[in-house]
């Protein structure tokens, strides 16, 4: 079991590998598709470049690759895994704390490192301040967030080895649905584009879980 104490005092933090290590296998997989999926997203952003504010030298869909791959560090934070309720919703925060604590050996300082903290706290928030951990409305959050949550939502309603590439049309009319698309308008576009992309990676990702755990049982 780990929490903010024992990952503290082992005084393993000496880069971001010694906590994405402590990832388990599901966590990692899904902040793998998340960052994939958030990194695909942000390649089809170039005409909307200038609202994200992105540091000299640094490629918008690196960052929220990166962004994607920390979002739910704040997880390993809790005293279980499987926390729900008031417990679970303090992950956001207590990761981008760890991650602001910790950034000059994260990250080195970089300028980028603010971005990627951003998108460990607000990847729940929601455009109508109905999200956690601080609820924020549409204005407040910021968009580079946004990336990392839709491909957050889009790992859930995509990722099941019960839903095939079939479903994905449908699976983008029921997203459609739960993101607000004047706040994020430029996000929706993005992910409109790349939609065949998305709809593609999960199609591989779902056959290969699908069959490995056919081949197991
Ligand atoms: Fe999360």
């Amino acid at each position: 079991m780990k929490n903010k104490v024992s990952i503290e005092r082992q005084g393993k933090i000496n880069n971001l590998d010694d906590l994405l290590n402590q990832f388990s296998i599901s966590l990692r997989c899904h902040s793998h598709r998340v960052a994939v999926c958030s990194a695909i997203i942000a390649e089809n952003a170039n005409a909307f470049k200038n609202f994200f504010d992105i540091p000299a030298g640094m490629s918008l869909p690196v960052v929220a690759h990166l962004g994607g791959t920390c979002h739910d560090i704040g997880k390993l934070m809790l005293p279980a895994l499987e926390a729900r309720g008031d417990e679970y919703m303090k992950h956001p925060a207590m990761g981008a704390d760890l991650l602001k604590k910790h950034k000059g050996v994260l990250f080195s300082n970089k300028p980028f490192a603010h971005m990627v903290i951003d998108i460990v706290r607000y990847h729940h928030e929601k455009a109508d301040g109905t999200g956690f951990p601080e609820g924020l409305r549409s204005g407040d959050i910021p968009l580079i967030a946004g990336i990392c949550s839709v491909a957050n939502k889009l790992d859930h309603h995509m990722y099941s080895r019960h839903k095939h590439s079939g479903d994905a049309a449908k699976i983008l009319k029921i997203l459609e649905t739960q993101v607000d698309k004047q706040f994020i308008e430029c996000i929706w576009v993005c992910v409109e584009r790349a939609w065949s992309r998305l709809a593609e990676r999960y199609a591989v990702w779902n056959h290969l879980t699908y069959n490995h755990n056919r081949n197991e049982s």
